[in-house]
């Protein structure tokens, strides 16, 4: 959201350029434009079998998104939108921009008008129908966390009071401090700087807090919307080793967005890509990273 809208004001050359600059790792002679990608990757037209969206998730899914038709007012936006993630796997979306990426993430967390379709979270008896809970049902009842990109901290309050926020839904105001004990217990980085404002903090702090943030109700979904956007190398390292943490110690299902492509399906064990709001590829995160058409749309190589 945000990203790459025009305000009216933008030359046509500051736009080329804007556009240019969509997808890329290498030198600017290896890119393409946006819509270019966007072309190339409808003419993919791959279709998914839903066996094999089941067996990456190993055929025993913790996050199930069944034919979802979603969008926002009439439109829509996701067209009968297949998903499925095990409990402790993780899954990267990649796509061209507008596709629908963070539609699927704001359809999970109840953000979006769902037309048709199912979306259910669980495993075994404890599967639940979420499709029509609240955002706030989602975190309290249903375990899941929407990590919110860049600006969602109160830059005035400080670490400590910023992390307490994330427990508002909670009973008393004890648990949600007992719960940032924890957090800080884990994140030294954190604990050193609890009592100062949030907005004096570096890039990756933010990006640490606004993750800490999500965990203070002790979800078990981690739905993350491009985590390394606008953070330097050495901090999207960080959230990256936070975050493969998250999973691998803390058993946490991760469905993350991410526009820097390679290190997204590096990390992720499952990788999709969204054309038009529909699934264009899936595999596992390494078949992604190896397949000659990703490379070329998304790879910049
Ligand atoms: N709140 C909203 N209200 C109406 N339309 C929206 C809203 N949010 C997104 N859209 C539209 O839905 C479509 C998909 O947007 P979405 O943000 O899901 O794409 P994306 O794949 O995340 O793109 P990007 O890579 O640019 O973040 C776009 O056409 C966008 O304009
Ligand atoms: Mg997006």
């Amino acid at each position: 959201m945000g990203d790459g809208t025009d305000n009216g004001q933008e030359s046509e050359e500051d736009a080329a350029r804007r556009r240019a600059s969509g997808y890329h790792t290498g030198d600017v002679d290896t890119v393409i434009s946006v819509e270019e990608v966007d072309r190339q990757a409808r003419a993919m037209g791959e279709v998914i079998d839903a066996a094999r969206v089941a067996e990456l998730a190993h055929g025993a899914p913790y996050v199930q998104i069944e034919n979802l038709r979603a969008g926002y007012g009439k439109m829509e936006i996701l067209h009968d939108f297949n998903l499925q993630v095990g409990k402790g796997q993780s899954l990267c979306l990649i796509g061209p921009n507008g596709a629908g990426k963070s539609t699927i993430l704001h359809s999970i967390f109840g953000f979006t008008n769902i037309f048709s379709g199912r979306i259910l979270v669980g495993d075994g008896e404890a599967k639940k129908d979420v499709t029509t809970l609240t955002s706030s049902q989602k975190l309290k009842q249903a375990g899941i966390a929407y990590i919110l990109q860049d600006k969602s901290v109160f830059p005035g309050m400080t670490v400590e009071e910023n992390l307490w926020m994330g427990g508002y839904l909670m009973e008393t105001p004890a648990q949600a401090r007992e719960a940032a004990e924890k957090i800080f217990a884990k994140y030294d980085r954190l604990a050193a700087r609890r009592s100062h404002a949030a907005g004096v903090l570096s890039g990756g702090e933010r990006r640490l807090l606004e993750i800490s943030r999500a965990l203070v109700m002790g979800p078990e979904v981690l739905l993350v919307d491009e985590p390394s956007i606008g953070l330097e190398p050495r901090f999207i390292d960080m959230v990256f080793e936070i975050l493969d943490d998250l999973q691998k110690t803390e058993g946490k299902t991760i469905i993350m967005v991410e526009q820097n492509a390679k290190k997204g399906l590096e990390f992720a064990d499952i990788g999709y890509v969204l054309v038009s709001g529909e699934l264009a590829m899936a595999g596992t995160g390494d078949e992604l990273l190896a397949d000659p058409r990703v490379g070329r749309l998304f790879l910049g190589g």
